[in-house]
């Protein structure tokens, strides 16, 4: 179980913020150029609202942006901001008659987690599939993941990861070798992996730009050492703008 300081941790993963980061600044100038006086953007498992305020605050009109996250600390803790509303509610039982511009999943699909792979598949699955049922005809879907690529393209170290991260025998150890998700698994993909979801879906990548630091081995000892173990050829977060297949298509 998360204890109280990893719990708030999780649910304020955005607090240091800037609007200047990659994932902030992308996102914002591509929500620019689409069309309507005032834009309506969901943001699923967006935590106290740090993102959706720094992104409100690139916009150049009015945005409003609804944070739909179940957390309990996130009520509590939610930002003040006119621009922004939180619904306190798992995503897939949130209902709304609205339509959005935009829908951002940032770091939130790989803790979809349920009993085991297939459901968490279906879990994944059907975040997407309500997220693109929730968008306009010209909406945009964010998100952004940490992509684990083992050899020949394989899924193989962030399977790996998501038995590790599930074992409550070593989750003392899992937690001290840096996964905040011990005990519970977090479900991460490599790239060939997401992309088959996104296309059975129907969507379609418009952009993506990738993390100028996650990832790059900073410490390289230990990236060197993780790659070993996770047999892992390539690891990065990456911020992917997706759209409507339909819509690139005409
Ligand atoms: C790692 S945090 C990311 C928070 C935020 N997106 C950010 O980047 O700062 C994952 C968030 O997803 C939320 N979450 C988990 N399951 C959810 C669900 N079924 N529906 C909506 N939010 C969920 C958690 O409460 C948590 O705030």
């Amino acid at each position: 179980m998360r204890d109280e300081k990893s719990d708030s941790q999780f649910v304020e993963w955005s607090s240091g913020i800037h609007p200047d980061d990659y994932d902030v600044s992308e996102v914002a100038a591509f929500l620019n150029k689409q069309n309507g006086e005032k834009l309506n953007g969901l943001d699923v498992g967006g935590g106290i609202g740090s993102y959706a305020k720094a992104l409100a605050s690139r916009c150049n009109r009015s945005v409003a942006i609804t944070v739909v996250d179940p957390g309990k600390l996130v009520q509590e803790k939610f930002l003040e901001s006119d621009d922004l509303n939180l619904v306190s509610q798992d995503f897939l039982e949130f209902n709304t008659d609205s339509k959005f511009d935009f829908i951002i999943l940032k770091t939130v699909l790989h803790h979809m987690i349920g009993a085991d792979e297939q459901s968490t598949t279906a879990n994944q699955v059907d975040v997407l599939k309500k997220a693109k049922s929730l968008l306009k005809e010209d909406g945009l879907i964010v998100v952004e993941e940490n992509y684990f690529d083992g050899w020949f393209n394989s899924d193989l170290p962030a399977r790996l990861i998501f038995f590790l991260t599930r074992q409550k025998l070593i989750e003392r150890l899992v937690r001290w070798l840096g996964a905040n998700t011990a005990g519970e698994g977090v479900r991460f993909r490599s790239t060939l992996s997401w992309e088959r979801i996104f296309r059975d879906l129907g969507l379609k990548t418009v952009h993506e730009q990738t993390s100028p630091t996650w990832g790059s081995g900073g410490n390289y000892i230990y990236w060197q050492l993780q790659r070993l173990l996770l047999m892992c050829t390539r690891k990065y977060q990456s911020i992917r703008i997706l759209k409507k297949a339909t819509q690139v298509e005409n």
